[in-house]
């Protein structure tokens, strides 16, 4: 059974328990991060970490660690893992009381951490590319918080893989913002657009990697939602996240993007991601 931390103890992850009244499991009153590994380094920690902070003050949890001990407890979970690869999961919910909406005095943060394994790439994603199904988004209007409460991002996941495809992107008012689990790039006409990071995507860390190396390869870029018929028409879409890094979406709603091949900005931008790592 792989490592975990829970609020001051490392032990086996079987062995991690918490109350049936933490305000994680009552009310989703909880924020998470998920901070990938390579080669038993953290991958751009410090945007992590500031993420988490940015998440915990939003929902006004005082954040129970400081940097460094953030840092000591990622650290030490990476160590032990059995592989050089793979991704710490890290969960604060504002603890354990009688439950009650209004925010409970004196009770202690719940502090979590796992790890995950490095999961396996979905067979022919450098290939072919993935598929995605659009939705509309049904979401609350904080999604930069990364919080558990993540019911809207479940369905409309599960609505992807029930329409045989591998993700579902959201699109709200004709803009099309983020995947269930991951952001979203289109090229239109040789522009990249992905949605400005306000109050209504997750800033993704791993966009942030994407649109560095988007303006060192110097690719026409505009930081905007492309509208849904963009979409439609799209040269090529991407996806990013902490998971998936940078993978090509091919077909959309059952009909191919462009030729129905991965294009030639995502290589270049692909290959650019796998010198970061
Ligand atoms: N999800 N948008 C949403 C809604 C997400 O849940 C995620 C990450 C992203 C990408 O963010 P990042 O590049 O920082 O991983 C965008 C994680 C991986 C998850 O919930 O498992």
């Amino acid at each position: 059974m792989s490592a975990a931390y829970l609020n001051g103890e490392y032990k086996p992850l079987d062995e991690c328990q918490v109350s049936v009244l933490d305000r994680g499991f009552i009310f989703g009153d909880a924020v998470y991060e998920l901070i990938p590994f390579y080669i038993k380094k953290a991958f751009r920690l410090e945007a992590h970490l500031a993420r988490l902070k940015r998440s915990l003050a939003e929902i006004r949890i005082n954040n129970p660690q400081t940097d460094e001990q953030w840092q000591a407890i990622i650290e030490r979970l990476i160590s032990q893992h059995d592989e050089a690869n793979g991704y710490v999961y890290i969960q604060v919910s504002r603890g354990v009381a009688r439950r009650d909406h209004a925010f409970p005095k004196d009770t202690a943060a719940t502090v979590f951490a796992m790890l995950g394994a490095w999961p396996a790439l979905i067979d022919g994603a450098l290939d072919k590319g993935l598929s995605v199904v659009t939705v509309d988004d049904i979401r609350w209007n904080r999604c930069d918080v990364k919080s558990t409460s993540l019911l809207a991002n479940v369905l409309m996941k599960q609505k992807a893989l029930e329409s045989d495809a591998h993700e579902a992107i959201m699109i709200r008012e004709g803009k099309v913002l983020e995947g269930s689990a991951t952001n979203t790039f289109v090229v239109h006409q040789g522009t990249v657009f992905t949605a400005a990071k306000d109050n209504l995507i997750l800033p993704g860390i791993t966009r942030d990697v994407v649109v560095e190396l988007i303006n060192t390869l110097a690719l026409p870029f505009v930081e905007q939602a492309a509208s849904l018929q963009q979409l439609q028409e799209a040269d090529e879409v991407w996806l990013t996240s902490s998971t998936k890094e940078c993978l090509a979406i091919t077909e959309v709603d059952g009909q191919p993007v462009a030729n129905g091949q991965p294009g030639p900005l995502w290589h270049q931008v692909y290959a650019a991601f796998q010198l970061q790592k």
